[in-house]
C-alpha cells in the first residue's frame, strides 16, 4: 500500500484558562492516534492551537488589569508545557491570534462574501450602558420569570430548569458592571448556511461521522438552518472584519480557520505545500478530532465555510465524548476538576495515557476516571503483567549468559501467535477502538507470563544441564515482550524508549515484529515504571480542591 499523507487536529483549547483531564482525553486520544499513523510509515501531521479570541478572554484580561495578548501568550506558554509533559507530540502549536490565521480568515470571508454568502441585518441585543458593551446571554443574570429565584442565567434558570430569553428576566443585571442592560440595534453579519443544506445534507450522510453524529444531525436538519451571526461589535478580542470600523469575527468563525493558519505556519518552516493539504482537489486526508459538544460547528458550520470558500472539507469529523471523574461530573470542591499540571505533579503522564487507552473506543459515550479503578489498571496491566515478563526474564539472561539473548527461537508457534495478532491490533488502532487494542495486548501479555510460569526458568536453573533450555526461555519471553512493547508504543512514548535502552534496539518498530533478537546483547533492566500509590492520588485530589 503507497504511504499515505494525514493531517489531523484537536480542537483548540481557550486561552483563559488551564487545560484539565477532560481535554487531555482529546489530545491523548489525537497522539495516540497519530503515533500510531507514523508506526505504520504514513506521513501525518497533527497540528493544534490556542484559541484566543472572544470576550470571556477579552474580560479575563481586563480584570487582571494586562493587555489580552499578554494574558493569551502566558496562557500560551503553560498550555504547551502541560502538552509537552503529557507526550503530546505536534508537528505545530500556534494560536489563533496569529499573522496567519489573519490572512485566511480574511481570505475566507472575503471568498465568501463575494459568493453572496454573507448578509447583514439588524439585531436588537442587550447592551450594558456603563460598560458600553453587547451583553452574550451567560453575562446577564435575574429573577427567572416562571419561579422567580434570584440570580439567574440571561437564557436558563438552574432552579427550576425553564428556559426563557434575556428580555423576559425580571430585574435583569449585568454580570459585569451591575448595571440594568438596554435593547440596542445593531447591524450583524451572518453567514447564509441555509444556501448549503443540500451540500451539507449529502455530506453529513457520506460516511464522515460517526453514526450516532449523523443522527443528531438529521434533527438539526428537521429543525432547519439558521443563518449563523459572524460578526461582533466592539469592545472585543479578534480580528476586524475587512472594510468594517467596529465589527469583528465571532471568535467561533476563526477559531476552525486556526487548522489552516497553525499548518500554514508549519509549511513556511518546511518543504511542505499546504494546498496538498487544503486545496480543493487535495488528495491527502485530514481528521479532526473534537468533543460532542461542539459537533455542531464542526460538522455543519465547517464544512460549509470550506464549501463556501473553495476549501476541501475533512474526511472525518472524529467526536468522543466527556470525562467524568468517579462517576460524576468534574467537581472544584470535590477535587475532582484536575488540572493537567496537578495531574503531572503527583504522577507519571503514561499511567494516564494507559487508562484513556484502556477506555476510549470509536463512540461518543462519555468516559469515567475512577482513580481507584486506575490505579488497579494500571498497576495491574503495565507493572503487573507487562514490566513483569522482562523484569522476571532479564536478570537471568544478564547474570547467566552475558547480557546475551540464545541462538534460536524456541516455540516458534508462540511467537507467532504474538505477530499474528498484530494485524488485530492495528484495525483496532486504526479504527479508534484502542479500547480493544488494549485489551488484545493484555491478554497476549497474560499468555507470556502463563508460559514462564509453567517453564519455571528458577527451578530449571537449579539442576545442571538445563542452561541452554533456561536460555531460550527467557530469551523467548525477552522477545515476546518487545513485541509488546511494539504495541503499545503509540500509547507509551516514555516507557518504550527505556525498553528499547534495555533491548539495545535503536528503535521498536511494527515492520520488525516478525523478527526476534537472536544471538543480541541486551542492557542491565532498569524499572520501567513505578506503581501507583493511593497517597499520590490523595495528594492529586486535595491540591484540586478549592
Ligand atoms: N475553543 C473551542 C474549540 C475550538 S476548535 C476550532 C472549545 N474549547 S474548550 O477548551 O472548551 O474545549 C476544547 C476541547 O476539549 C473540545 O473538543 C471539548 O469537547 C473538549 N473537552 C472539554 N471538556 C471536556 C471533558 N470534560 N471531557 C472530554 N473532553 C472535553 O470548545
Ligand atoms: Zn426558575
Amino acid at each position: 500500500m503507497s504511504k499515505r499523507r494525514i493531517l489531523v487536529t484537536s480542537a483548540l483549547p481557550y486561552a483563559n484558562g488551564e487545560l484539565h483531564l477532560g481535554y487531555m482525553l482529546e489530545t491523548i486520544q489525537t497522539d495516540i492516534w497519530v503515533r500510531f499513523q507514523k508506526m505504520m510509515g504514513n506521513e501525518c501531521h497533527y497540528v493544534c492551537a490556542d484559541d484566543a479570541h472572544g470576550t470571556p478572554i477579552m474580560l479575563k484580561a481586563d480584570e487582571m488589569g494586562i493587555e489580552p495578548e499578554t494574558l493569551i501568550e502566558q496562557v500560551r506558554i503553560r498550555h504547551q508545557a502541560d502538552l509537552d509533559d503529557f507526550h503530546i507530540d505536534f508537528s505545530q502549536y500556534h494560536s489563533t491570534h496569529s499573522e496567519e490565521n489573519r490572512e485566511i480568515s480574511e481570505l475566507i470571508y472575503n471568498r465568501l462574501n463575494v459568493s453572496g454568502y454573507i448578509k447583514k441585518r439588524v439585531i436588537s441585543q442587550a447592551f450594558d450602558p456603563e460598560k458600553e458593551m453587547f451583553l452574550p446571554d451567560r453575562y446577564i443574570k435575574g429573577e427567572c420569570p416562571k419561579c422567580g429565584a434570584d440570580d439567574q442565567y440571561g437564557d436558563n434558570c438552574e432552579v427550576c430548569s425553564a428556559t426563557y430569553s434575556t428580555t423576559e428576566i425580571k430585574n435583569a443585571r449585568s454580570v459585569i458592571s451591575g448595571a440594568t442592560p438596554i435593547e440596542k440595534d445593531s447591524e450583524h453579519y451572518f453567514f447564509d448556511l441555509p444556501q448549503f443544506e443540500q451540500e451539507l445534507k449529502n455530506w453529513t450522510k457520506a460516511g464522515h461521522l460517526q453514526d450516532e453524529v449523523s443522527n443528531k444531525l438529521a434533527e438539526w436538519f428537521e429543525q432547519g438552518l439558521q443563518q449563523w451571526d459572524i460578526s461582533r461589535d466592539k469592545p472585543y478580542f479578534g480580528f476586524k472584519i475587512p472594510e468594517t470600523e467596529d465589527k469583528y469575527f465571532y471568535v467561533w468563525l476563526d477559531a476552525p480557520i486556526g487548522y489552516m493558519a497553525s499548518f500554514k505556519k508549519l509549511c513556511d518552516n518546511s518543504e511542505l505545500n499546504f494546498d496538498d493539504f487544503f486545496g480543493k482537489d487535495s488528495d491527502t486526508e485530514l481528521y479532526h478530532f473534537i468533543g460532542k459538544d461542539i459537533v455542531y460547528f464542526h460538522a455543519l458550520f465547517w464544512p460549509a465555510t470550506l464549501m463556501g470558500s473553495d476549501f476541501r472539507t475533512p474526511d472525518a469529523v472524529f467526536a468522543h465524548g466527556f470525562l467524568s471523574v468517579n462517576g460524576q461530573k468534574m467537581s472544584k470542591s470535590r477535587g475532582t476538576f484536575i488540572n493537567a499540571r496537578t495531574y503531572l505533579e503527583n504522577l507519571d503522564p503514561e499511567c494516564l495515557r494507559y487508562y484513556y487507552a484502556y477506555k476510549l473506543t470509536a463512540k461518543i459515550d462519555d468516559i469515567d476516571l475512577n482513580l481507584q479503578d486506575f490505579k488497579k489498571r494500571v498497576n495491574s496491566d503495565l507493572v503487573g503483567k507487562v514490566i513483569n515478563i522482562a523484569s522476571r526474564s532479564a536478570s537471568f539472561v544478564v547474570k547467566k549468559y552475558d547480557n546475551e539473548l540464545s541462538a534460536n527461537c524456541i516455540e516458534k508457534s508462540l511467537y507467532d501467535e504474538f505477530v499474528e495478532a498484530g494485524s488485530d491490533i492495528a484495525k483496532h488502532y486504526e479504527a479508534r477502538n484502542f479500547s480493544h487494542a488494549m485489551r488484545l495486548i493484555m491478554k497476549l501479555a497474560d499468555k507470556a507470563n502463563q508460559y514462564i510460569d509453567e517453564k519455571k526458568p528458577w527451578q530449571l536453573a537449579k539442576i545442571e544441564g538445563n542452561e541452554k533450555e533456561v536460555h531460550e526461555i527467557t530469551s523467548l519471553a525477552i522477545n515476546l515482550f518487545k513485541v509488546l512493547m511494539t504495541y503499545l508504543k503509540p500509547v507509551l512514548p516514555e516507557m518504550t524508549t527505556r525498553s528499547e535502552e534495555f533491548l539495545n534496539v535503536d528503535s521498536l518498530k511494527w515492520a520488525d515484529i516478525q523478527h526476534p533478537l537472536i544471538n543480541h546483547k541486551i542492557n542491565k533492566f532498569k524499572p520501567l515504571m513505578t506503581r501507583i500509590e493511593d497517597d499520590q492520588i490523595d495528594q492529586m485530589v486535595e491540591s484540586s480542591k478549592v
